[in-house]
């Protein structure tokens, strides 16, 4: 069971952040109550939020989950590609310190970011992208075996993160869009394919028996429903068009 969900506030450098999105820049009120909608939406859940201050040299530093990955047991701070990104690994560290005794890390010339690390019950999946490389990838891989979990490593050809793609949401059920459609290393779970122009909704939230999706998506939605999913939807236009998801804005363990 999910217990704790480390978040941080975007700052007011927000929107000079890194984006390939090519929508338009994101408005930061509208991003300061959407981020508070999805703490609450957390809290309602019964979990503690460990809610970070917003740091303004650091535009990205509200995707939290890039920068590490969290487990009931253990964390492992991640090596971002980008240099800038790089530097957050450093500043999520004491909070991280507060929560765990086994830390491990990811070592140069080792990149690996969270949005790249997909957990499915006792197994993770570990997309190969611009922002994970081999050897980081081979370092987590090291870390999760030697602490019980398997570990498959994917090539991600598309997607700028593999849980753009591919995210779990319960029973033996993966959410997917694009590449990982009938992917043979999924083949065990049941399917639900999101439409290639609902492709954003494949970032789906699951926080013990709850499911989130982002607003705005009545194809996913509709496919969830007659699948027996229930679900709720949050707005997250404004962390969109900076390359965000629901998953990307939360550490939880
Ligand atoms: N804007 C999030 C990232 O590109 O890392």
């Amino acid at each position: 069971m999910i217990q704790k969900v480390i978040v941080r506030k975007p700052g007011e450098s927000f929107s000079e952040g890194l984006t390939t999105s090519g929508l338009d820049a994101p408005d930061y009120i509208t991003a300061l109550a959407q981020h508070e909608q999805y703490v609450q939406a957390i809290r309602d859940c019964g979990l503690q939020v460990i809610e970070l201050h917003a740091n303004e040299l650091y535009p990205d530093s509200t995707f939290v989950e890039d920068v590490a990955i969290t487990t009931s047991r253990f964390a492992v701070l991640a090596n971002p590609a980008p240099t800038i990104r790089s530097h957050e690994a450093k500043l999520i560290e004491p909070v991280i310190r507060e929560h765990f005794d086994k830390i491990y890390r990811i070592f140069e010339p080792g990149k690996l970011e969270g949005g790249d690390i997909l957990k499915i019950e006792n197994r993770f999946f570990v997309g190969l992208t611009e922002r994970t490389n081999a050897e980081g990838a081979a370092q987590f891989k090291h870390v999760v075996e030697h602490n019980g979990y398997e570990c498959e490593i994917v090539e991600v050809e598309h997607a700028a993160f593999l849980k753009q793609s591919v995210t779990y949401i319960g029973k033996n059920t993966i959410l997917v869009c694009g590449e990982f459609v009938d992917h043979p290393l999924f083949a065990t779970y049941d399917q639900i394919v999101v439409p290639q122009e609902e492709a954003y909704a494949t970032n789906a939230l699951k926080i013990n028996e709850h499911l989130f999706i982002p607003s705005g998506y009545p194809q996913t939605a509709a496919l969830l429903e007659k699948a027996g999913f229930t679900y709720a939807t949050l707005h997250m236009s404004e962390f969109q068009k900076q390359d965000g998801a629901l998953t990307c804005l939360s550490l939880r363990f």
